[in-house]
């Protein structure tokens, strides 16, 4: 296996010439990039980036709770994160006397800083290629489920031995290039981590849905916390006698600012990409999946905003909910038209035709196109069934809430407005019915269907004065028992298969293009590991004759600014700031700067991850994508791919001018 290893790694490794901007690399092997990196303006070295011996950059950054990612940013164990990744803290802490999600959250001392049971932050110790280990005592000869066997009591005695007996570490081994590569990380794991600040919704949501996944962007996406340890700076919980965390390293704070052209680099935890799918995937998604959950979104959107722009408590009610089925709903649309405009699928066919071609006579990749399609083919339809039955069946609330055991009574109910849940009922319900083929409706469905004559009819047998539970639970159990019984497995097996494939075609795709001497750059699709990513500030033109420039400001906030408009209503302290032009030292050209775009390969995960410039000085906290872009997750378009960032000077500025908290200024450490 060793030579295996080592073919691999031939394969990927030792790209000098300049790359495109698009690729999640490796911590630890990032010295393969560091020559294209310099080349483009970095001035540290792979080491400072990523060292077992010493402390580098990795140190500062944290995998923030299960989805975002964090850093510190003083020695007191300050930490930046978005807004939208501690919302679920701020919103906890909030009450009607409370209310920071409205008007915002300052600890002035330590001891207002408020607790958060059940969040944690991880540090990154070490990671490792543990390859050769886990694959130890594999025969080619050996069969799948042989292999799997062998590989999990591999990883579990990795693990065991590499957690030893700390309580605090966390280990796992996670598989890179479909299993081709496999690596351990471990985290050492604080959980006493206490919010410290957060700027009201108005500015820390600022443009809420309207503007999300958009540039020009204007959010103050930001909230803090700060890391607490024992007194040995271990993790250790909640106790009052706990005191600040002493990092390794944090982060110093470039307030000098950023302009076109300047080197960046994002140091985060993307959760997932996929870079090497097969045309047929791409295709069934910006074709099918796609527009089809967009649809069914499209559908409890309008019921949503149709009913929460009557009714304010209504609008309370539904704010987050629709926040996170408008989060989707807006990518799966920028991805899909990116895909199209791309002509993602038509490139990958003639890739695809090429490798075929390539391929005849070598008995390991012969045939693997065929196949692929064969494969695909098999569960496009059911795969379709299965889309509908997330987002169409097991999307109305009461159905999922009561078939799932009622968990988390009491939120559901605050949060649960009956007349949108039966529209939704109706709209999705429909839908399904007419655009499921009947061969793959449960029984049951059909029966309940003729039962009632309609799926209104149904409706309101479903929600009388309070919705029916019991039936609810039996829609849920009823739907979902059909289709893992009927159409799972077949999904499974076949999907089992299908990563299987991918396996053998990531090296043929590597080998392949060393043979025909590619340009291709292979880095591992994003699994919630730590990556780096690099690029530079750069505008870009989402459409013809137009071109968007890379840095927004104050004063688009103030043209935005309108207090009709929910998403746009910014605090009156603001408009003073901006109307005696009290910027303190944050002052550019007459503004403040707000948020940037650059080229930098980012995904879902890499929310709050710092930017960093070209000596390692945070310049601001990634926090979304460019719509036009929204498609780097099947594949990149550097001219149109943008990651956005707030500008640490709009954070500074909120923090000084706005709160008041200038003793957190203080901590910090500013060139
Ligand atoms: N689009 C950003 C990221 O996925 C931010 C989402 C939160 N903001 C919102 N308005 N829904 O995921
Ligand atoms: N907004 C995303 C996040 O929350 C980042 C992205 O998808 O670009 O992680």
């Amino acid at each position: 296996m060793k030579r295996f290893a080592l073919f691999l790694l031939a394969l990927c490794a030792g790209v000098s010439v300049l790359r495109a901007d698009e690729g999640m690399w490796l911590p630890s092997e990032i010295y393969k990039n560091i020559k294209d990196m310099q080349a483009k303006g970095f001035k540290l070295t792979a080491e400072d980036i990523y060292s077992i011996n010493n402390s580098s950059l990795k140190d500062a950054v944290v995998h923030f709770g299960g989805g975002c990612t964090g850093e510190i940013i003083s020695s007191e164990g300050l930490l930046i994160t978005n807004h939208h990744c501690g919302y679920g803290q701020i919103q906890s802490h909030s009450s009607v006397e409370h209310d920071y999600l409205t008007d915002g959250f300052w600890a002035m001392t330590r001891d207002q800083e408020l607790p958060n049971p059940g969040l944690t932050v991880s540090f990154l110790e070490y990671m490792e290629d543990v390859t050769e280990q886990v694959l130890k005592g594999y025969k080619p000869t050996m069969t799948e489920e042989q292999r799997i066997a062998l590989v999990d009591k591999n990883i579990k005695a990795i693990e065991k031995k590499a957690k030893g007996d700390v309580p605090y570490l966390k280990v796992q081994v996670k598989a890179l290039y479909y299993g081709n590569v496999y690596y351990l990380y471990v985290f050492k794991v604080y959980s006493d981590v206490r919010l410290v600040g957060a700027p009201p919704s108005s500015i820390g949501k600022f443009g809420g849905d309207t503007d999300n996944w958009m540039w020009p962007r204007h959010t103050g996406d930001f909230s803090l916390f700060r890391v607490y340890a024992g007194k040995d700076n271990e993790p250790a919980e909640y106790s009052k006698d706990n005191v600040p965390y002493t990092p390794k390293r944090f982060f110093k704070i470039n307030a000098k600012g950023i302009g076109e052209g300047d080197f960046t680099m994002v140091y985060g935890f993307p959760g997932r990409t996929n870079e090497y799918l097969f045309s047929d995937a791409v295709k069934y998604t910006a074709e099918k999946s796609n527009p089809h959950k967009i649809a069914l979104r499209t559908l409890r959107l309008d019921i949503q905003n149709r009913e929460m722009s009557k009714d304010q408590a209504v609008r309370i009610k539904y704010a987050s909910k629709n926040a996170s089925v408008s989060n989707a709903w807006k990518k799966w649309q920028g991805e899909a038209k990116g895909i199209i405009k791309m002509r993602a699928v038509e490139n990958k066919e003639e890739f695809e035709a090429k490798f075929t071609e390539w391929s005849k006579g070598k008995p390991e990749y012969e045939g693997l196109v065929a196949k692929f399609h064969e494969l695909y083919s098999a569960i496009e339809e059911l795969s379709l069934v299965q889309d509908y039955q997330n987002e169409a069946l097991n999307a109305v609330e009461i159905v999922s809430f009561a078939g799932r055991g009622q968990r988390g009574a009491e939120k559901f109910w605050k949060d649960y407005y009956m007349p949108i849940d039966k529209a939704s009922f109706i709209a999705l319900y429909n839908a399904y019915n007419k655009n499921i083929a009947d061969k793959y409706k449960s029984p049951y469905f059909k029966e309940k269907l003729a039962e009632y004559g309609s799926i209104e009819k149904w409706a309101d047998a479903l929600f009388t004065e309070q919705p029916n539970l019991e039936m609810a639970a039996e829609i849920y159990k009823e739907t979902n028992k059909y289709f893992r019984e009927n159409y799972a497995p077949v999904l499974d097996s076949v999907n089992k298969e299908i990563t299987l494939l991918y396996r053998t075609y990531m090296r043929g795709m590597m080998e392949y293009n060393k043979a025909t001497r590619g340009t291709k750059v292979f880095y591992p699709d994003a699994n919630s590991t730590l990556r780096v990513a690099y690029g530079h500030v750069k505008g870009y033109s989402p459409s013809d004759a137009v071109y968007y420039t890379p840095v927004s400001s104050l004063d688009g906030i103030i043209q935005k600014d309108n207090p009709e408009i929910y998403d746009y209503n910014i605090p009156q302290k603001l408009r003073d700031l901006h109307a005696a032009k009290d910027y303190g030292q944050w002052e550019v050209n007459g503004s403040v700067p707000v948020a940037f775009i650059a080229t930098n390969h980012t995904t879902g995960g890499n929310s709050g991850s710092p930017v960093l410039d070209a000596e390692g000085n945070l310049i601001g906290v990634n926090f979304d994508r460019v719509w036009e872009g929204t498609m780097s997750d099947v594949v990149f378009d550097p001219e149109v791919c943008r990651n956005i960032s707030l500008d640490i000077r709009f954070a500074l500025f909120v923090i000084d001018r706005l709160a008041g908290a200038n003793h957190l200024i203080e901590e910090m450490e500013i060139v």
